[in-house]
């Protein structure tokens, strides 16, 4: 089962001033998807609390969603945080989020949102409204597990997907 952890990035959230919903909304889907869910955790937009959350969840899960601090607000920081402690960028599904999100709303090109592995797990940045949590999760969810595969050595290639024939091997690496 994959592991999944999520940060949510929110000022408001840490402080209990108002209720986060959008690391709920992204649990929520993550489950359905059959996915174990390590920890929902709301830290403060500051660069040392959401690198410490970064740091122990990626230690801990194949799958590290953050939710928030990916706009143009002085606070938001999290594709900042994210770009600096992952090894590799995976910018097609930060790309693919902002694709799918541009047939919902315009404001979707104001999102900085990021994506990148560190060690044998996959960190990526959503927007922090629960609407938007959805709508981004809707585009990448269906390729995750096969990420997570490649990504932690259970597979090798992905020439089976390749104009939709099928793996010949036995195995089906
Ligand atoms: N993406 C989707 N799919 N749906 C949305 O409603 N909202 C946008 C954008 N991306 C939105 C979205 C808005 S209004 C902003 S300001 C940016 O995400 C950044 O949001 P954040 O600062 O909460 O991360």
């Amino acid at each position: 089962m994959i592991r999944a952890g999520v940060i949510v990035a929110s000022d408001k959230g840490a402080a209990g001033v108002r209720e986060d919903l959008s690391g709920p909304a992204a649990a929520a889907l993550l489950r359905e998807a059959g996915m174990e869910i390590v920890e929902v955790r709301v830290v403060p937009d500051e660069r040392e609390d959401l690198t410490a959350a970064l740091l122990d969840l990626t230690a801990r899960c194949e799958l590290v969603f953050t939710s928030g601090g990916t706009g143009l607000s002085p606070r938001d920081i999290t594709p900042d945080v994210t770009l600096g402690i992952i090894d590799r960028a995976v910018p097609g599904l930060a790309e693919a989020m902002r694709l799918h999100s541009l047939a919902k709303t315009p404001r979707a090109m104001l999102s900085r949102a990021a994506a990148g592995v560190r060690g044998r797990s996959l960190i990526i940045n959503l927007p922090g409204s629960p609407k938007a949590v959805r709508e981004c999760l809707e585009a990448i969810l269906p390729v995750l597990p096969h990420a997570v595969e490649v990504l932690t050595g259970q597979a090798y290639e992905c020439a089976g997907d390749r104009e939709g024939k099928t793996n010949p091997l036995p195995n089906g690496q």
